[in-house]
């Protein structure tokens, strides 16, 4: 279901109420777009809820805990989802990847120490259904993990679905655009991958659903411009200066990273969709999702709504049981991305 975009909050429409929803480690590409979330001045981020993805889920609760402190904003809840996908099984290449959900460690260890701040007692997706149902209408949701906590949320409360305002999702990777193709498997990107059950829920619920796929991302590598930038800023909100110096500007000292990192602002895109629509360009498609075994398990599957034309005889086909259209994002003005981000920061003034 697609609605108009939301207004550009430049136009002086209010904050944006927000969740997110993250497979956050310390700095990485979830850790560097909350901080744009948490620094924005257009944002009221009324909470965190980490799922498992990228690390085990005791992990990810503990970085963003950890990063709340060290930006000052420990008034956001943080409370944890799910620490495993609905049914993808743990297995050796997920681990060798970025994989490393349930691996239930009996010690975390985090790169800048463990926060005395404590998690939320309530569950992600009860909180998610919470927030949405007290803010009718208002409500952002921005999904950069594994879509689990969402889905059963839809699953648990499927009222949500119509008094949510929008949802931004990273996932997927769309075959139609250049870039396309798979970061997990040839097929597969991660968010998908990791829980393909879920995406499919989610991506089939009638809401407002904008999805930024893994070719979008794939233009955003970090410049190191950008980190230079930050790192260096006398204006920077709290703590944020220090967090890309510390632990962003080393990771150039390798050569094969002298300009640019191998990932990039990533999950920043789905905050900066939320802030300045305007910088991406979109279309309307369908978007489902693979769940059968095989190599195409967690696959993304785009096309236009309505039937199909096969050949010129206009032979058509109806497309049983689609989803929904939702908004599929196939570019971005990195330069204007870029310049949001620094402005959520402090680093630039507001133009
Ligand atoms: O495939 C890209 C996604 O997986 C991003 O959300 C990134 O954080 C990685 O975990
Ligand atoms: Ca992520």
């Amino acid at each position: 279901m697609v609605l108009d975009p939301l207004p550009d909050t430049r136009k002086g429409t209010g904050r944006v109420k927000v969740i997110y929803d993250t497979d956050i480690g310390w700095m990485n590409d979830d850790c560097i777009a909350v901080i744009m979330a948490l620094c924005s001045p257009d944002i009221e981020l009324l909470g965190i809820t980490p799922v498992m993805g990228n690390y085990d889920l005791k992990h990810e609760v503990a970085c963003a805990l950890r990063l709340l402190e060290v930006i000052g904003r420990e008034d956001v809840p943080v409370c944890p989802g799910f620490d495993r996908p609905l049914l993808h099984e743990r297995s050796r290449y997920a681990d060798a990847m970025w994989g490393r959900w349930a691996t239930f460690a009996a010690d975390i260890d985090l790169p800048a120490g463990l926060p005395a701040l404590e998690p939320d007692r309530r569950h992600a997706c009860d909180f998610i259904i919470e927030a949405v149902r007290a803010n009718p209408g208002e409500v952002t949701i921005l999904a950069v993990g594994p879509l689990t906590n969402l889905a059963v949320a839809i699953r648990k409360a499927p009222d949500i679905v119509g008094l949510v305002r929008q949802v931004i999702i990273m996932g997927g990777g769309i075959g139609l655009y250049p870039g396309g193709w798979g970061n997990s498997t040839p097929l597969a990107e991660f968010n998908f991958w990791v829980d393909p059950e879920a995406a499919r829920i989610v991506l089939r619920a009638p809401m407002p659903t904008v999805l930024v796929p893994i070719n979008v991302c794939r233009k955003t590598r970090l410049p190191k411009g950008f980190v230079e930038a930050i790192a260096g800023s006398r204006s920077a909100k709290r703590g944020v200066a220090d967090l890309f110096r510390t632990w962003t500007m080393p990771l150039f000292a390798s050569t094969v990273r002298e300009n640019h990192l191998s990932y990039g602002l990533y999950d920043s895109c789905v905050v900066g969709y939320a802030l300045r629509p305007a910088l991406f360009k979109s279309a309307e498609l369908c978007v489902d999702v693979v769940t059968l075994p095989g190599p195409q398990y967690g696959m993304s599957v785009a096309y236009e709504a309505g039937e199909r034309i096969v050949d010129d005889e206009n032979i058509r086909f109806p497309i049983e049981n689609p989803p929904p259209p939702v908004t599929v994002v196939h570019d971005v003005e990195f330069d204007g991305l870029v310049s949001l981000y620094l402005e959520s920061v402090g680093v630039l003034a507001s133009g």
